[in-house]
């Protein structure tokens, strides 16, 4: 199966590189295939599609004074499982630190632990004259998106003047700027009316972050975007609203694209709003705090974003994958959801869950493969090598059983580092059988193969939609 299209073939890999593909009984160069080949893996009946890249993850973020509970190892392991072959992290540039510094570090991270291919978008914490230098000298190092944070003040937020310098770095390079659009001054003056008001559950986290202050910053990107001429790349749009601005700047031309993630397809303020447990009380709702937030299924937000996938007004679907335990983390913002980390796991379960989109009818199977691999790997210029079963490209494959079915929880299919699961009691109808990484199966039947620093680090070209 490929973002165009579906044909019974077979596929002979060669090292770690794909050699051919071939209508059933074929034979290449007058040889039989099967009889000649090392290994046969038999994929009848099942669907053969190009591995999952998932192109916003953040393994070991800081974040609220803890990190995310995922290391490279155990989140690339967890994705291995759930059938994505390359991520795209974040390495971060804390305020008031070096570009640079933040790179190597994260270099260092990452370096001989990962179980899948790995690359990363560059997290601007200080737009300054130091990272305005630094930026374009990322591009030689395959490092050809950044991200922004119009929220979080303090933290990694940049002002208005500040996205201006770096979208015209953006323009004049060619890298991707990356948005997280949301007001986030406003954004944390209602929360403070809310906390001081003494709404400190979870649900107030989605009180505050209000769906205006979401379309408000995307409009306000959108336009420095367009004044610019910066190509813009909307992280983790959940509201309707930001949607039909993405959807308007499109049509008017501009190089602006968005990205949605499960947690927007499925889950709701509502649900949020409802969770309660014995050992958490109504806290049991920190489960789902992340930025932007759940949406209000009565408002229509998760219906709406599943028509945006069809109708391309969002392009493609990555996890936002930044875990944290409720024990110890979450915890933290007992009392107050201001001091909750943000983020939520789901690295493992993103082929799964937006294969659902397919049983369901949301979403056709080629659209299912474009919006996991084909568009993630064009949008961060790594189309031909990734994303696409073709001869020349690497051997990233799954073996996706339709016939098969995946039970999520913890303690089930869960091998993320978290205390709980956010999609617990979710059941799939498909599972993912068979895991090849550079040729090499990582994953089979539910048995991990592989092994630390399989994954190598993807030197990105620039985004493929501009060029
Ligand atoms: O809640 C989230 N999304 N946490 C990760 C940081 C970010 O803004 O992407
Ligand atoms: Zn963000
Ligand atoms: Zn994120």
């Amino acid at each position: 199966v490929s973002a165009t299209g579906r044909a019974p073939a077979d596929v002979l890999i060669d090292g770690e590189t794909i050699a051919a593909v071939l209508t059933p009984g074929s034979t290449l160069l007058g040889t039989d295939l099967a009889a000649s080949v090392d290994t046969v893996i038999d994929a009848t009946g099942k669907y053969v599609i190009p591995g999952g890249i998932d192109a916003h993850t953040h393994m070991q973020l800081p974040f609220g004074g803890t990190a995310a509970s995922d290391t490279f190892e155990t989140g690339t392991r967890a994705a291995a499982w759930g059938g994505t072959t390359t991520i795209v992290d974040f390495a971060v540039q804390r305020t008031g630190e070096r570009i640079e510094d933040g790179l190597a570090h994260w270099h260092e991270l990452a370096a001989g632990q990962c179980a899948v291919d790995y690359g990363f978008h560059q997290i601007v914490g200080g737009v300054d004259e130091q990272s305005l230098r630094a930026l374009p000298k990322l591009v030689d190092e395959g490092i050809t998106s950044f991200k922004l944070f119009m929220a979080y003040p303090g933290v990694f937020y940049s002002d208005d003047a500040q996205v201006l310098k770096a979208m015209q770095s953006s323009a004049a390079t060619g890298m991707l700027t990356m948005m997280h659009a949301e007001n986030g001054p406003v954004i944390d003056v209602l929360a403070e009316q809310l906390v001081a008001r003494g709404k400190t559950d979870p649900y107030f986290h989605g009180v505050a972050r209000a769906w205006q202050a979401e379309e408000e910053a995307t409009h306000r990107a959108i336009m420095l975007a367009n004044l610019t001429g910066a190509p813009l790349y909307v992280v983790h749009v959940s509201a309707k609203q930001a949607v039909q601005q993405l959807a308007w700047a499109r049509d008017n031309g501009q190089n602006v694209f968005g990205e949605t993630c499960p947690q927007y397809l499925y889950l709701s303020l509502e649900e949020q709003l409802g969770a309660s447990s014995e050992q958490w009380g109504a806290f049991e709702g920190a489960k789902w705090v992340c930025s932007t937030p759940l949406r209000s299924r009565a408002e229509g937000h998760q219906h709406h974003m599943w028509q945006a996938l069809r109708t391309n007004d969002l392009q493609m679907v990555s996890t936002d994958h930044c875990p944290f335990c409720m024990t110890d983390q979450k915890e933290l913002g007992r009392g107050d959801f201001r001091a909750i980390p943000n983020g939520i796991g789901s690295i493992e379960h993103r082929m799964d869950l937006m294969y659902q989109g397919v049983v369901t009818g949301e979403i056709s199977l080629e659209r299912w493969v474009e919006l996991t691999s084909t568009t993630p790997a064009r949008m961060f210029g790594m189309y031909g090598r990734k994303g696409v079963i073709q001869p020349g490209a690497d051997g990233d494959i799954v073996v996706y059983d339709p016939a098969g079915h995946t039970s999520i929880g913890y303690g089930k299919t869960h091998h993320m580092n978290m205390d709980h699961s956010a999609w617990e009691g979710f059941e799939i109808d498909g599972h993912v059988d068979t895991v090849l990484s550079r040729g090499k199966v990582i994953v089979d039947d539910g048995q991990y193969l592989g092994s630390k620093g399989d994954g190598r680090f993807v030197r990105r070209g620039l985004s493929q939609y501009l060029i």
